[in-house]
């Protein structure tokens, strides 16, 4: 069994953060995206994964590395353009050989792992097996229609009268009919070479593609408040540690579910959990309420923050108002003008959003 993991593409909807990074690199309770589909990977017996990139491989190669630090060994498999999850599969036929493998969408997050898939497919003389979870607007997702005797019997993308409310999520399990399917398929109408189609040319031709129903969450985190919710939850999930080096002043109240890395100081501030305040962030003079995750050296002081995600190297000061809901990037200030004239005073980058 391998693993290949998808992340190529351009990560549009999460403009500007991902101008200059890669989506799949952005921190979920201080940990990439990507380093939590590995971790949920390898759990599963799984140590020889493939990894597809595009534009942003220099930054993911850095960060991952050979994947000796997450005992897995990482192949890289460059995509010239971003030409669809089937692309992605037909360009990793190399890699992938004749072995069954598991293919997971490096920007999403599952609650409790893909163990039981994993076992389910061995165990079964499945062609290909598909996560379904059932979801309260079909009609926004891609649909499995089933048949009696739970084999899947169509997909259909985004229906307007869904025949289910069991809807893709970005696992699937193929053995190598897969490859087949991929060459035989043509892009569809927005061009890209579909994943659901070469399932369904399986289904046509009569190969078993089963379901596997996921009863817990699942996040696709392509958008900023998918982002925020990905990170409620797992922030509910992860255990508590506070760093032997970090530091809470005597004034300060840091509550049982807020996580502390190396060297954070919290300093006359509140903390509520779930929470998790990153590598040398200095938290001085304010509260930070729950589902809030700020990463590695920031600077917090004089302000209120709730259910936020705030990266690496970033400020904020002095704010009257509780900053809530916000995404902020990498080395970003949000502080307070006491200049004259008073009033809003922005360098916005493209494509941000601010609310006032
Ligand atoms: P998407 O979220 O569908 O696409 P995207 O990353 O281009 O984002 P946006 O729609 O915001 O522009 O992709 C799902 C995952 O699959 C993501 O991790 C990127 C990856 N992917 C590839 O590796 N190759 C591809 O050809 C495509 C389309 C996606």
């Amino acid at each position: 069994m391998k693993g290949l993991i998808l992340s190529g593409g351009k990560g549009t909807r999460l403009y500007p953060l991902t101008y200059t990074r890669a989506k799949q690199l952005i921190p979920v309770a201080n940990k990439p995206v990507l380093v939590r589909v590995i971790e949920a990977i390898r759990e599963a017996g799984v140590r020889e994964i493939g990894i597809v990139v595009g534009p942003t491989a220099p930054e993911i190669r850095a960060a991952l590395g050979d994947g000796a630090a997450w005992d897995v060994e990482l192949t890289y498999i460059p995509q010239h353009s971003p030409d669809g999850l089937a692309h992605a599969v037909k360009i990793s036929r190399e890699f992938l050989r004749d072995d069954p493998f598991v293919m997971f969408l490096g920007d999403n997050v599952i609650e409790g792992g893909i163990s039981a898939l994993i076992r389910d497919f061995a165990e079964n003389d499945w062609n290909s097996q598909i996560v379904l979870k059932e979801v309260a607007n079909p009609a926004a997702y891609g649909v499995a229609k089933m048949r009696a005797d739970g084999s899947i019997e169509r997909l259909i993308e985004k229906p307007a009268q869904p025949p289910s409310n069991l809807a893709l999520v970005g696992i699937y399990m193929f053995d190598k009919r897969i490859f087949a399917a991929v060459d035989a398929i043509k892009p569809s109408a927005r061009g890209e070479y579909e994943i659901t189609d070469a399932i369904q040319w399986l289904i046509d031709r009569g190969y078993s593609v089963f379901p596997h129903i996921h009863r817990g969450w699942w996040i696709d985190t392509g958008k900023p408040t998918d982002m925020l919710e990905a990170n409620s939850h797992v922030l509910e999930e992860i255990r508590p540690c506070i760093a032997a080096s970090a530091t809470v002043d005597a004034g300060s109240t840091v509550d049982s579910r807020v996580t502390l890395q190396p060297g954070a100081r919290i300093i006359n501030s509140v903390l509520r959990g779930p929470t998790i305040i990153g590598k040398d962030t200095v938290i001085e003079n304010s509260y930070i309420g729950p589902f809030t995750s700020i990463y590695h050296s920031c600077q917090i002081r004089n302000c209120e923050i709730e259910r936020s995600i705030i990266l690496e190297d970033s400020r904020v000061i002095d704010i009257d108002s509780t900053l809530r809901d916000s995404l902020i990037g990498r080395k970003a200030t949000v502080q307070r003008n006491n200049a004259k004239p008073s009033g809003f005073k922005v360098n916005l980058g493209d494509h941000s959003t601010l609310w006032v």
